[in-house]
């Protein structure tokens, strides 16, 4: 036999073998799998295709709305995962573990979004510290002055205790730089992960791909290492600050060193880009609705006599600030996507029915608080269903929840609201006409 025909040969039986691998693998998840009998459009329950080309577009949020739209409540959104209403996930099964396939997390330390559940209870008691009241507070008086910087500027603002220097050079920080680039190619990265069988040729492929993303991160991750707050500049009233108090004392409740960067890298990232995108949504949906941005503005106004006057503690006498906030957390949650989790061994029983053990569900942010079962006029932007004005009295308000449920939930909510309406209002108050023409908002919603 020629080289040549047994390299044909080859050709052939490979690709009847893939023919073959595709053939049984379309029948096996639409016919025999174990959530056969849960709805989802074909090409979803045969394959996971329809689901990366949605994710690495940036639009799965939408993709997965229109499936809920069409399915209803329980809705299969790949051959292995369910997506759900909430609840059901994140506080009844708080024991469901994090999908790694979708987390993407470094063989090193492991930060606190993707730690196992033991080293993810001694992270959070670290970093819980950072969120106390009286944290809050330093927090406050850090944020304050770069808040009249941010009015000057309408840059970024400093986090964490060290200046980026964002603001000042109205640039962005090579840590922000990585963190636009990562969380970019986190859906490119995921692609070899949820095809496990081809993953050593789909990785490289990636890898190459996503080069320029990735490409200096290494080098960018260790200028990190600079905003680390060491010696003593532990003792100042900085976030990090708080979350490095007394480590060493109880082991229960430190990060360990290695720990530390993956942690900031990732408070970074949740820190600040979620906040961002909240108050750009606030800015997109206030300079939408005039009716909405003249009654917060007159809020703002007939409380204060000055900017200087708003703080943390005065907030609270704005409660059409704090509606306008959870309103356009409703219809723009910074995180969209369902966080997924899967099922434990010996399966699981969600929403009345039996899930085999290893499927992935999640519950997706953006579909709930969009839902016309849970909320009237779902797709208009109403702060007063917050203030329980009717038309909006019987909304199911507990479905919404962009910060997430239960032990995995977000510590920073009381930061972000913070964040947000001191900045929203001491800019209303300061920019009051700008705002309206729109020369304000829209650089502020320039990334829309
Ligand atoms: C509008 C602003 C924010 C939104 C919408 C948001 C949303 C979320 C969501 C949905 C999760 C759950 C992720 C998962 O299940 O995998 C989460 C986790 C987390 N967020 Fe936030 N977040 C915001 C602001 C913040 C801020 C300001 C901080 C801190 C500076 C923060 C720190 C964290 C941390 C540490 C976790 C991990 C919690 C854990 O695994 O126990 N977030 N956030």
């Amino acid at each position: 036999m020629s080289p040549a025909i047994s390299v044909g040969h080859a050709a052939q039986i490979s690709l009847l073998a893939i023919l073959f691998y595709a053939g049984w693998t379309i029948t096996y998840n639409r016919y025999l799998h174990p959530l056969r009998s849960y709805r989802g459009p074909l090409l979803s329950t045969i394959s996971r295709i329809p689901y990366i080309i949605a994710y690495t577009q940036g639009r799965l949020h939408l993709y997965v709305h229109a499936l809920h739209d069409r399915y209803g409540d329980v809705v299969r959104i790949a051959p292995d995962e369910l997506s759900y209403p909430w609840k059901d996930i994140y506080v009844r099964s708080s024991n469901f573990a994090k999908d790694m396939r979708f987390y993407q997390s470094s063989k090193k330390a492991a930060s606190i979004v993707v730690a196992p559940e033991v080293i993810h209870r001694r992270q959070k008691k670290a970093i819980l510290r950072a969120f106390s009241d009286s944290a809050l507070r330093d927090h406050e008086r850090v944020l304050l002055p770069y808040v009249d910087v941010l009015i000057e500027k309408l840059g970024a603002a400093e986090l964490f205790g060290k200046p980026l220097g964002c603001l000042e050079e109205a640039s962005y920080h090579p840590w922000v730089e990585v963190l636009f680039g990562t969380v970019k190619a986190w859906a490119f990265l995921a692609i070899p992960t949820f095809f496990s069988s081809a993953a050593m040729l789909l990785k490289p492929l990636v890898l190459f791909l996503c080069r320029d993303s990735l490409g200096h991160r290494d080098t960018k991750y260790r200028a990190l290492s600079g905003h680390i707050p060491k010696g003593d500049e532990q003792k100042k009233p900085v976030f990090m600050a708080h979350v490095q108090s007394s480590s060493g004392n109880n082991p229960e409740t430190v990060l360990l060193q290695d720990e530390m960067l993956p942690n900031y890298s990732f408070l970074m990232m949740a820190g600040s880009e979620t906040t961002a995108t909240l108050l750009s949504g606030c800015t997109f949906y206030l300079l939408k609705h005039p009716h909405s941005y003249q009654r917060l503005t007159s809020e703002v106004r007939q409380c204060f006599s000055a900017p200087t006057e708003i703080v943390l503690s005065s907030l609270a006498v704005l409660p059409y600030l704090h509606s306008v906030i959870t309103e356009t957390l409703r219809l723009y949650p910074p995180v969209p996507l369902g966080m997924p989790r899967t099922t434990p061994a010996g399966g699981a029983m969600i929403s009345g029915r039996y899930v085999p053990e290893k499927t992935t569900v999640s519950v997706p942010s953006w579909v709930t608080s969009r839902s016309p079962s849970k909320f009237s006029s779902p797709d208009q932007f109403i702060p007063e269903r917050w203030l329980d004005d009717p038309p909006c009295l019987n909304d199911n308000k507990a479905a919404m929840q962009p910060f997430s449920l239960g032990l995995r939930g977000c510590p920073g909510k009381s930061m972000a609201y913070m964040e947000a309406g001191l900045i929203l209002a001491r800019i209303l108050w300061s920019f009051d006409l700008q705002f309206r023409q729109g020369v304000i908002g829209g650089m502020i919603i320039g990334r829309f």
